[in-house]
């Protein structure tokens, strides 16, 4: 850009540019990309361009402060063949006297034109995933989370169109990868570009930094699709699978999981988990996991948290019986824990009350009954770290569901000055990764899943840690519908926990079936099923095995969307194969004839399609060997070309209120 000589009243030249970091001050009036305060209280960084290196797929450039001693570094490693560049800053104090990081956002792009539409989330626990675009003419889009967590109601992540659909349609988009409390704004400038910035939220944030100390900004994973929606959501899904996921389990499909909590809440003991055990092995589950209730005093969400040993009235001999027993029928076994937390009636707090987050002259404000507990005080991780590193090491568990079921309050610590109780915030975000780095490494071949009363910690930092979300606490399926497909939108499938419950709305094959777009689970009272129910279970999670690298690997296309049509469609690619889901939650004006375009075939190749038979499954009563029960409901075939399929579309036939599909596509 030109700069108007002299300037021009009221116009800024800062503000007309595009900038790749943009400092608080020096006639900038938009939102700006970071702000520091020098010792002397001067606050703008006015900077001039040091240098500048590439070295391999990594480009940095070194912004200097033409009179202060500050370093900022701007980071761009271009991952080419994944079409994804990731961005980092990072500030260094190189002289003698502190400066104060007031704002430092990881990154910081600017659309040209005009014309776009910002799309984010504005949901809540059980109802997360919500998503919305809406025109970005003027003013800004703030997305936050001030929780210390991700949170159930944005999400870290920022997606610009210009009216894109799944298929056509251009689209820029950015995901954070951090855990804490962030911020997305979106800015219409006047001067024809939209601004958007990316990072840890500035919101009660100062990082103090000191002689010689440096402060890195999380990383942003951006890329640009021009398929609309759909090539944001698979190049996303590759990324995150070469790069973020951990490597070891990355590639590996994901155990069909059991889950006790909508059964038992915290009423467990080892004779029921058995009972629940039995039964989830003869459906075919691979991982058994005993939820809430094992562990202290825990009867109910008043007491307990923190106590993390084995409660001697439930389990009068330990886990050892449970997990035995649970390995003997073939299962990996797993268990729930919540270690961020503390019951104020908990052993641990009555001996350590000075390790949770408080204002000394304040009440501490519970939430669920709980408070949270100092992850900011090197002695409480590394309590908590050998605690779950015993449980661990004397049990033989194989899975951790790790959840965190409140937000932070009264963010003050007392192994902190009160001068950086503003850092604290982002201090717990690094307490839980050092944590959770830490126990991946003492057992490696431990899976974890991520939680936070459902989906309150889906990011891609926490990506880099867990195995796999707990997506929604609200497992009803055809609210599921809605958020899983808010969810698929920047997260991969994999990732997509997704169980069967008791909640009835829909008939069992329809919630299986939504189940089976993501990581399948089951949280059904396995005990009260009637002997029908789990046969249908047993069949459709064998067909699920048979297809499950296909969902949580394959390409994904969202077909249909009940946001504008009477059905839900769903599609996953991989190779040679395709799976197609569609929902239909109640019918209209009696159609029951639908018409799918399917995507991502070959156009030249003939396909054998494979209706699923839901009478079959329904009334099966004689099964015998798994291959024949597999055979059987397979149902209808039919044959059909790739261009057949994708420019005429799939015939389905769909009635009733609930009803559901599920279609297996195999190349001839
Ligand atoms: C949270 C989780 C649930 C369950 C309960 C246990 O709400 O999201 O899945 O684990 O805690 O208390």
């Amino acid at each position: 850009m030109e700069p108007i000589e002299g300037g021009m009243a009221y116009h800024s030249d800062y503000d007309r540019m595009m900038e790749e970091c943009s400092s608080f001050g020096c006639q900038r009036y938009k939102e700006t990309s970071m702000k520091v305060t020098f010792a002397d209280g001067v606050r703008d960084f006015r900077y001039k361009v040091k240098e500048w290196f590439v070295d391999g797929e990594l480009l940095t450039l070194v912004l200097e402060d033409i009179y202060y001693p500050l370093q900022v570094k701007l980071f761009y490693r271009v991952h080419e063949d994944l079409d994804i560049i990731e961005r980092w800053r990072e500030a260094e104090n190189m002289g003698d006297e502190p400066i104060d990081l007031e704002s430092f956002y990881s990154a910081e792009y600017s659309m040209p034109g005009d014309g776009y539409q910002s799309m984010n989330c504005n949901g809540t626990w059980i109802s997360e995933f919500k998503t919305f675009s809406e025109p970005v003419d003027c003013g800004k889009k703030v997305y936050e989370s001030t929780r210390g967590a991700t949170a159930h109601v944005t999400s870290p992540y920022f997606i610009l169109h210009q009216n894109a659909t799944e298929e056509t349609g251009e689209v820029f988009y950015g995901a954070l990868a951090y855990s804490g409390n962030f911020k997305v704004v979106v800015e219409a400038t006047p001067y024809d570009y939209v601004n958007v910035l990316i990072g840890i939220s500035d919101t009660d944030f100062v990082w103090h930094l000191n002689r010689g100390e440096s402060f890195a900004a999380p990383a942003v994973y951006a890329g640009y699709s021009a398929d609309g929606f759909g090539g944001m959501s698979n190049t996303m899904s590759r990324f995150a699978r070469k790069k973020v996921m951990p490597a070891s389990t990355a590639d590996q499909v994901l155990p069909i999981l059991y889950n006790s909590w909508e059964a038992m809440t915290f009423d467990v003991n080892c004779t029921q988990q058995i009972l629940l055990a039995e039964k989830a092995a003869q459906i075919g589950a691979e991982l058994f996991v005993m939820d809430d209730g094992w562990f202290g005093k825990r009867n109910d969400d008043f007491a307990g948290l923190g106590d993390w040993d084995i409660n001697p009235q439930k389990f009068p001999n330990g886990l050892t019986p449970l997990i035995d027993r649970v390995k003997e029928l073939g299962m990996k076994f797993g268990i729930w824990i919540e270690p961020e937390m503390v019951n104020k009636d908990s052993d641990l707090y009555r001996s350590h009350p000075e390790w949770v987050y408080r204002y000394e002259t304040r009440e501490i404000l519970e939430g669920r009954n709980q408070i949270m507990l100092d992850m900011t005080n090197p002695e409480v991780v590394a309590y908590l770290t050998d605690t779950i590193d015993k449980l661990l090491s004397e049990n033989d568990i194989a899975y951790i569901k790790w959840d965190m079921n409140r937000s932070i309050s009264e963010c003050a610590s007392a192994c902190h000055d009160s001068l950086d109780y503003k850092s604290i915030w982002y201090r717990h975000t690094q307490g839980f990764y050092d944590m959770i780095r830490a126990l991946r490494n003492r057992h490696p071949n431990v899976e974890f899943e991520a939680c936070a009363s459902g989906g309150g910690r889906v990011d891609y930092g926490a990506m880099q840690y867990f195995d796999e979300f707990w997506t929604s606490d609200n497992t009803d399926a055809l609210d599921r519908l809605s958020i899983q497909e808010g969810y698929s939108y920047l997260y991969p499938i994999k990732y997509m926990r997704a169980w069967v419950t008791d909640k009835h709305r829909a008939s069992l094959s329809f919630r299986t079936h939504c189940s089976m777009c993501g990581s399948l689970g089951i949280g059904m009272n396995l005990n009260s099923a009637s002997p029908a129910e789990l046969e249908q279970l047993r069949t459709m999670i064998l067909r699920y095995k048979e297809i499950r690298p296909i969902v949580q690997f394959g390409e994904l296309y969202r077909l249909k969307s009940l946001k504008q049509d009477e059905i839900q469609a769903v599609q996953y690619v991989l190779g040679e194969e395709s799976v197609f889901f569609a929902f239909l939650p109640q019918q209209f004006r009696c159609k029951s004839h639908f018409l799918v375009k399917l995507r991502g075939l070959d156009e030249n190749a003939m396909y054998r399609i494979c209706f699923e038979d839901k009478q079959e499954i329904k009334g099966s009563a004689h099964m015998s060997a798994d291959q024949a029960v597999l055979e059987m409901v397979k149902g209808k075939t039919s044959h059909k070309s790739g261009a057949y399929l994708m420019n005429n579309g799939l015939e389905l036939k769909l009635s009733g209120d609930y009803d559901s599909i599920f279609v297996v596509l195999t190349k001839d």
